[in-house]
């Protein structure tokens, strides 16, 4: 058989493959998600996320240890409060869960790089990710808690906030109120393009923020929608947005490559708490390699165009890259 082209020639030892990858993933761009629960001595298990834990302050050490043992440079820091009340005023409270976090982890961890989730959710009694006229969330007035919190994380030392509220504005409002207060160099990745998703049901349960009525589908994405992602991509640079982010992944890697090829921002995305269960449950059940798919789900997450990728896996990804499964 003459054939001048043979693909297969590219393919034939580890050596060669790993020559001409067009992909290429560093430990670097990892960012690790992890919940902050007001007490001591709590590290809990979350039912739906085995293998992830909620942490009080005196136990954090041990999961930032693990992260930086594995070669993770970077937290997201999610609270779980106390108190919920109906404004969620804990959110910005000088010694809330997140700024009681940032505080230790700054001290103790200096090396980390922290950025806070930005919601109200968490925080309120109704679960909803603002404050509530009537039935409905209020942006505008939502908008002043949100600027409120994220300027409270960074005077506590937060070295980036990520609203993850979807209010209209909320990147203008904060962007104006951290400069006000002389943080214009701290930088505010977005979630832009953050879609109503039954793919977020177990963060629920691990962050306590289900809301009591309702479903977040009036500020939240419809999943049918794409050229939208576009117009709230644009609308958030226009506010001052650093990073642009794509949530949930999987299921969502046509929106971020669009949004690579369209802006020149770095674009994250935000591998949800439903990929992670799933992967997890099929792993646990031995219906997969579960070391396979969290290596394959992420290149094909960063081969779609991801700059940036939050993932529960992120220590066994670092791990993976060092021992050479990926990169
Ligand atoms: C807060 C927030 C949520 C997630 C990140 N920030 C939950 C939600 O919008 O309901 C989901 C993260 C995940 O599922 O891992 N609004």
């Amino acid at each position: 058989m003459e054939l001048i082209q043979r693909p297969r020639r590219l393919r034939s030892s580890a050596l060669l493959r790993s020559m001409v990858r067009e992909t290429r993933i560093s430990a670097d761009t990892l960012i690790y998600p992890i919940f902050v629960v007001e007490g001591t001595n709590r590290k809990e298990e979350i039912d739906t996320m085995p293998g992830q834990y909620r942490w009080s302050i005196d136990c954090l050490g041990e999961v930032l240890q693990s992260a930086v043992d594995a070669g993770v440079h970077s937290v997201l820091l999610f609270g779980i409060p106390a108190e919920k009340d109906a404004i969620g005023s804990s959110a910005w409270a000088e010694n809330g869960i997140v700024q009681q976090a940032i505080r230790y982890i700054k001290q103790h961890f200096p090396q980390l790089y922290v950025i806070t989730d930005v919601c109200m959710c968490e925080y309120t009694s109704h679960g909803h990710c603002g404050i509530l006229c009537g039935e409905t969330v209020d942006n505008d007035k939502t908008l002043e808690v949100l600027a409120k919190t994220a300027l409270s994380h960074v005077q506590a030392g937060a070295d980036m906030v990520a609203p993850s509220d979807m209010m209209d504005g909320r990147v203008g409002k904060i962007r104006t109120v951290l400069d006000e207060h002389g943080f214009c160099n701290v930088p505010i990745m977005a979630y832009s393009v953050k879609y109503a998703s039954a793919f977020y049901g177990p963060f629920r349960d691990a962050a306590d923020s289900a809301p009591t009525f309702g479903d977040r589908k009036g500020y939240q994405m419809d999943p049918h929608n794409a050229r939208e992602a576009i117009r709230e991509a644009e609308l958030d640079i226009q506010e001052g947005a650093d990073i642009l982010m794509v949530k949930p992944g999987l299921a969502y890697l046509d929106v971020l490559h669009t949004l690579k090829e369209r802006f020149s921002q770095p674009v994250a995305l935000y591998s949800v708490s439903g990929e992670y269960a799933m992967i997890k449950a099929a792993g646990m059940a031995g219906y997969v390699d579960e070391a396979a798919l969290i290596c394959e789900s992420a290149v094909c997450m960063y081969r779609a165009g991801a700059d940036l990728l939050i993932t529960y896996f992120a220590r066994e990804l670092a791990q993976f890259i060092r021992e050479g499964r990926i990169g």
